[in-house]
């Protein structure tokens, strides 16, 4: 009988609103991406998407909340690149990145850049990169908490400077972003997801993408590899989750609705705005996603190692 009803309610899937839970607070990129893809797909999937934000502890308190939750498909997760390094950095987490989730599909990948407060002093990407070389004791960065893609930027910066500013943890980077364009905090490394209206209001200073090559978006803003900065190279990708044991047929319900999504010229048009891109629809699957969450975390633990960071 249970077997019976299990596959009577795939086929009804969905039959009443469904929670996508955003580890981060509102206002951030991950926050905006989320509510993009939840618009995106209710239109497939035919019922409602409500977006819940659930931030703190760099993502992992959102994440065990949609761990511990009905294996139904009405509790999706949207995260990234901290669904592979939460659990590299933070003790005693209740849920394991791989065994306690079951992957829908990957939705975005988009590249990192360095935002400061209007009045920072330097001008120019060289100036900043010297001048960070040598007041980077006297620098505050914002983040998103341990394991946040913000938070993964400023270590890259901090070791391949060879600096050790303040490191402030925020809800998510949006609050953070506040605070900068508040002038609280002195710099910040956050995707264009997050930053770009900022930049074009020219209520924050731009100085380098985090990466080896100037984007599309912001043609004028040059790469830190081009002031003498190599091999500083990151780009955050976003991906679906559902709890382990939510049954196949709706995961592939849920997939496909998310590989339409990314061919979805809103979602397009709205992520190239800012400076991000949705990915082919063939790595909208779950075998892709396990694939690229793995290869992050083989990635990541020999780094977060020899930073001293490692807890498990
Ligand atoms: C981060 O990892 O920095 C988060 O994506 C920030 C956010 O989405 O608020």
């Amino acid at each position: 009988l249970a077997i019976a009803s299990l596959s009577a309610s795939a086929q009804e899937y969905p039959s009443k609103i469904i929670t996508m839970a955003m580890p981060y607070a509102p206002g951030g990129p991950g926050d905006t991406i989320t509510r993009l893809f939840a618009s995106a797909m209710q239109k497939t999937l035919g019922q409602q998407i409500v977006v819940e934000n659930v931030a703190g502890a760099g993502g992992s308190i959102g994440t065990a909340k949609v761990a511990r939750s009905a294996p139904d498909g009405y509790n999706l997760l949207m995260i990234h690149i901290s669904h592979a390094t939460n659990s590299l950095m933070i003790k005693n987490l209740s849920y394991d990145p791989v065994k306690d989730f079951e992957p829908i599909g990957l939705a975005t990948v988009g590249p990192m850049v360095l935002v400061a407060r209007k009045d920072f002093p330097p001008v120019g990407t060289q100036e900043f990169v010297d001048y960070i070389r040598k007041n980077g004791e006297k620098i505050s960065m914002g983040n998103a908490g341990a394991g946040s893609a913000s938070h993964l930027c400023s270590l890259l910066f901090m070791e391949t400077l060879g600096i050790k500013p303040t490191l402030i943890p925020y809800k998510g980077t949006g609050p953070a972003l506040n605070d900068l364009m508040g002038g609280q905090i002195d710099l910040l490394c956050d995707q264009t997801t997050g930053t770009m209206p900022a930049i074009k209001a020219n209520r924050v200073k731009a100085y380098a993408v985090a990466g080896s090559k100037r984007l599309e978006s912001l043609p004028d803003l040059p790469s830190l590899n081009e002031a003498g900065v190599k091999g500083f190279d990151i780009s955050i990708w976003f991906g679906l989750y559902a709890p382990k044991g939510t049954p196949k047929p709706i995961i592939d319900k849920l997939s496909d609705a998310l590989a339409k999504a990314v061919l979805d010229p809103v979602v397009k048009e709205r992520l190239e705005g800012i400076g991000s891109a949705p990915v082919a629809p063939a790595l909208a699957t779950p075998a892709k996603l396990r694939e690229h969450l793995q290869n992050e975390i083989n990635m990541f633990t020999p780094l977060i190692k020899s930073a001293g960071l490692y807890v498990n």
